[in-house]
């Protein structure tokens, strides 16, 4: 056992803190990022080494204190933990929550604004099935996160992507496109954005164009979902405020969860929003008939949070991922042929490595897998025009141990450098 795992500080804010089969991999639909569950600790099915996934890495978990606190939540409030949840979700949980967000964030949430979750895709599930008609528009990044890309999809409503840069969402772009849609008779009514460390480019939007996006959304009267599952995973500093708090409207609706910070298997996560929506959240049939979120998993989370662990936790994650960032990034200066260039994102999982001109990702693809290693080629992450993300590739460096992702960086840019 790793001895921090036992680390118990004051609960601090940390604001110092300085199976895809192959064949699926190549298209532009490749497996889901939850695949891997079946193959963890290895390579990928075939052997190879998954630059696919961006997974926390299990060796991370907290496995000792989740005993502890799963044996708390059962021993000490079985009555409560076995039974259907309140609609809104554990209220210890969502109490320790509003203070973490008040105390890291400054961020004041009534009661009535903060619902638990049962992770961020099954919270933008129920949000886009709740809050689109069939033939709306739902507004994405170019590039986004695929599995949520595919999450829409399964609404019978249109998606419009606006491209982004290291910035964040090109607001003039957006102007653009929305003013269009209107002109065209289509109706925008969500835009869905990973404002920080972005999945998959690692990129931050700037305060600026946070302001933009907020005023162009109380323009169009669109309903924000602001992503936000990376937002405590920062290496340097936190990210600019996320756009929940900088919007007085509350016209968006901001997602989080456990499961980049504690444990995907926990399945438990949280939105916020206005009182109004939150409620048509909990008016669904499903929060109806089946209770609020995850009542177990919410009860040992409950009993982490009040031992003090999640901040200590999170800080060593913070520590964790940078240095694997570092180690890719010195890798990648180290080997990748002229031409290549990457980005040195500030926080989460993911750097967004963009091609040559005449190199496309799909035929480095090809190469590196005959070398074991598989990534996700850049069109999956493009809604309405794969071509644009054919000369990018995701780098996840979360999951695989820093001498592999060594190892990955350097098959990969042999690779690059082969092609003619
Ligand atoms: C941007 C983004 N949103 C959501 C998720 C999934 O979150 P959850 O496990 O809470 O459903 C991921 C996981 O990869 C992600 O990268």
């Amino acid at each position: 056992m790793v001895p921090w795992l036992f680390l118990t500080m004051p609960g601090l804010c940390y604001n110092a803190v300085m199976t895809a089969s192959s064949h699926d991999l190549h298209g532009t639909t490749p497996g889901s990022e939850q695949d891997y569950a079946d193959i963890q600790g290895g390579g990928g099915p075939s052997g190879a080494l998954p630059l696919v996934y961006g997974h926390v890495d299990p060796n991370v978990f907290p496995i000792g204190q989740l005993q502890e606190a799963s044996r708390l939540a059962i021993s000490e409030r079985a009555q409560q933990t076995l039974n259907y949840g309140p609609s809104l979700g554990n209220a210890t949980l969502r109490t320790f929550l509003r203070t973490r967000f008040a105390r890291c964030e400054g961020l004041a949430l009534e009661p009535s604004e903060l619902l638990l979750t049962a992770g961020v895709s099954s919270a933008l599930d129920m949000v886009v099935r709740v809050f689109t008609q069939p033939g709306d528009t739902v507004l994405v990044e170019a590039p986004s996160y695929h599995d949520a890309l595919t999450i829409i999809r399964d609404y019978p409503v249109r998606l419009a992507s606006v491209p982004l840069d290291d910035q964040g969402l090109l607001t003039d772009a957006l102007a653009e496109r929305l003013e269009h849609l209107v002109r065209t008779g289509e109706r925008p009514v969500m835009l869905y954005t990973i404002p920080s460390f972005q999945n998959p480019s690692g990129f931050t939007m700037s305060a600026v164009r946070r302001d933009q996006v907020i005023d162009l959304a109380a323009q169009y009267r669109l309903l924000i979902v602001e992503d936000d599952v990376y937002r405590d995973l920062y290496f340097e500093g936190p990210p600019p405020e996320s756009l929940f708090a900088l919007d007085d409207d509350r016209t968006t609706i901001r997602l989080g969860s456990f499961s980049k910070v504690l444990a995907p298997g926990l399945r438990l996560g949280w939105a916020m929003g206005s009182a109004e929506r939150i409620e048509r959240l909990v008016n669904s049939g499903l929060i109806q008939s089946g209770g609020g979120a995850n009542p177990f998993s919410a009860a040992t989370v409950a009993a982490f949070c009040e031992q003090g662990w999640l901040d200590p936790h999170i800080e060593q994650l913070q520590r964790v991922y940078r240095q694997r960032r570092d180690v890719v990034l010195g890798a990648l200066e180290d080997h990748m042929p002229r031409g290549v260039r990457w980005n040195r994102p500030g926080g989460g999982f993911f750097i967004w490595l963009e091609l040559p001109e005449s190199v496309s990702s799909r035929a480095v693809l090809q190469t590196a897998e005959r070398h074991g290693i598989t990534f996700i080629a850049g069109p999956s992450f493009y809604a309405e025009n794969p071509t644009d993300g054919e000369r990018y590739i995701r780098l996840p460096f979360s999951f695989v141990p820093p001498h592999e992702l060594v190892r990955a960086v350097g098959v990969l840019a042999e690779t690059i450098g082969d092609l003619p």
